[in-house]
């Protein structure tokens, strides 16, 4: 079953007299359990389809659907709750904030829905043995290897138990080792607890956990390949 549905969905945008057409036409299906890899050129428009998929970002034109929920026409509230409790994301550079432990960056998500200390707390810390992370819960970012921030960036996302996570260019900052420890955790999740993923990446090694890439060129999808394992 499709978690994900785009049908010609268009993104322009204007600057003065110039009109951008980042996303021409694109029909896109991903399943539940899928994990897919968008990779491209720069400029082809991956980081914008990835807003899109995540409801940051609306279409010019064209359908967008969701576990089943039309997107396009949503307010924002609606949008903020869908990318609340479906949706979970990953940053090339972690997004984390700087001023709050390890811990208290896992819970922030789970406090916008009010959960009360104890139950946040508890599930924080799960999310982050989940990646490894126990014995750093009380480090800033700043006390931590960019590996190690990208794992509590991973932590928040999940913690709010998503059905899909959204990842743009996750190992973009990291090195190769690196990479595929993070690889590892993201084919766990999906493997695992069944958690849909959808990567932006240029590294070919990196697009090849998932088990399809998707080829972005100039606004459309110019080839979809299938990973053979
Ligand atoms: N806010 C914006 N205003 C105007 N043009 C934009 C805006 N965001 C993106 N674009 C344009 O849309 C096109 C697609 O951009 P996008 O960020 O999706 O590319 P990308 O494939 O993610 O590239 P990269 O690999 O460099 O991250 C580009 O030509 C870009 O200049
Ligand atoms: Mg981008």
């Amino acid at each position: 079953m499709p978690i994900i549905e785009l049908t010609k969905i268009s993104r322009s945008y204007k600057n003065g007299q110039v009109l951008i057409n980042a996303l021409k036409d694109i029909d896109l299906s991903i399943d539940e359990g899928d994990f897919v890899s968008i990779m491209g050129p720069s400029g082809s428009g991956k980081s914008t389809m990835l807003n899109i998929i995540g409801c940051l970002d609306r279409p010019t034109s064209g359908a967008y659907e969701i576990a089943g929920r039309r997107v396009e026409k949503m307010g924002d509230s609606e949008l903020a709750d869908i990318r609340n409790q479906l949706l979970g994301f990953v940053f090339q550079s972690f997004h984390l904030l700087p001023d709050l432990n390890a811990l208290e960056n896992v819970e922030l998500p789970l406090i916008y829905r009010g959960l009360v200390g104890n139950e946040r707390h508890k599930r924080s810390v799960e999310a982050l043995k989940s990646v490894g992370l126990e014995q750093r819960i009380h480090h800033r970012p700043s006390q931590l290897s960019g590996g190690e921030q990208q794992r509590v960036a991973i932590a928040r996302a999940i913690v709010g138990d998503p059905k899909v996570i959204l990842a743009d260019e996750p190992t973009g900052a990291l090195d190769s080792k690196t990479s595929e420890t993070i690889m590892a955790i993201f084919q766990e999740l999906n493997s695992q607890r069944g958690i849909t993923i959808v990567q932006v990446t240029h590294e070919k090694s990196v697009a090849e956990y998932g088990h399809r890439i998707f080829h972005l060129l100039d606004g459309k999808i110019e080839r979809v390949e299938d990973v053979v394992k």
